[in-house]
């Protein structure tokens, strides 16, 4: 019987070949890039919000499982939303001393008679001041952002004692180059209630009440906090205005001028537990120099500095 001969056809071959050095030269490629690991595959070690393994925010990656309103895996807080009386998110019962996150109603007014002559009035989610409540002694400030607010219903003014100092401090941060103007000063509870209600409509009454009071709980309605903005950032109202330059002056620098930093407590994905809202590096409140100076060397909340207060008092 005659052999066959296979001869073997190398250009048949050729495409093969191309593919093998193809698939080669790709998983050299792959395996030589940046090995930074991805959030999304890493089995994550969380400190302090923060994975050590792959640099990923707790916020972002962790499937929290809380345990008494803490994360057990990352240690974050919950940011508790409450649906009648119980946390939707951690299943925790809501502390009736901490009623902030979604309270609609609380104290309906300040308890003290004349909350005008009070630079340490308290206005919170909690404490209220009435439809009718205007302070007496508005006047304009001297750095405000033109076209922002209402100016016909005093959104550039404050207080006259809080006018004088921010005109002062915001003059000395300009002569050390930091150039930062008000946004919007007083409001009254008709503005505030338009405001409110346009971000309720916008991203949600729950959204909202993250960073927005409701008209009687602003503090703005008191003539004696105000928002700023800073030249760096085109004097809008950023979230990153602490990152700024002019906001960490304001940071370092307000308690010398009797304001403090009034929403601390949170972050920006977070509320407070005290204030009840997120972190706002852009408002600033004046309560006077001497408390202002306590409260920022304590780092505490104007809540915690009253309670403190009270239980000196007491
Ligand atoms: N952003 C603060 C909480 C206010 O609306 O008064
Ligand atoms: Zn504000």
């Amino acid at each position: 019987m005659k052999k066959k001969k296979y001869k073997i056809n190398l250009k048949r071959f050729i495409p093969f070949i191309l593919a093998v050095v193809l698939i080669v030269t790709v998983v050299v490629l792959i395996s030589g890039r940046d090995k930074t690991p991805n959030p999304r595959r890493c089995k994550h070690n969380f400190e302090n919000g923060v994975c050590t393994i792959c640099g990923g925010f707790a916020k972002d990656y962790c499937k929290h499982k809380y345990e008494a309103g803490v994360c057990s895996i990352c240690g974050m807080k919950c940011s508790h939303e409450y649906v009648n009386g119980v946390c939707k998110i951690c299943g925790m019962e809501e502390d009736p001393k901490l009623k902030w996150p979604n309270t609609t109603t609380g104290r309906d007014e300040y308890p003290l008679t004349s909350p005008t002559d009070d630079m340490l009035v308290l206005v919170n989610k909690q404490y209220h001041l009435s439809e009718g409540y205007a302070p007496s002694d508005l006047v304009t400030v001297k750095r405000y952002v033109e076209g922002v607010g209402d100016p016909s219903q005093g959104t550039n003014a404050m207080r006259r004692v809080a006018a004088e100092a921010l005109n002062t401090m915001l003059d000395a941060a300009l002569a050390q180059g930091f150039d930062m103007k008000v946004r919007t000063g007083y409001r009254s509870y008709s503005y505030q209630k338009g405001l409110f209600d346009s971000y309720a409509r916008n991203y949600g009454e729950s959204e909202a009440n993250k960073y927005s009071a409701r008209a009687g709980q602003s503090e703005h309605q008191t003539g004696l906090a105000c928002d700023l903005g800073a030249a760096s950032q085109g004097y809008e109202l950023r979230d990153d205005f602490g990152d700024s330059p002019e906001g960490r002056w304001i940071k370092e620098n307000c308690a010398e001028y009797g304001f403090i930093l009034r929403y601390i407590d949170g972050t920006l994905n977070r509320v407070g537990e005290h204030t009840g809202y997120i972190y706002e590096a852009w408002h600033v409140r004046y309560v006077g120099v001497e408390a202002a100076k306590i409260i920022t060397e304590n780092g505490w909340t104007f809540e915690e500095y009253l309670e403190a207060v009270a239980s000196v008092q007491n």
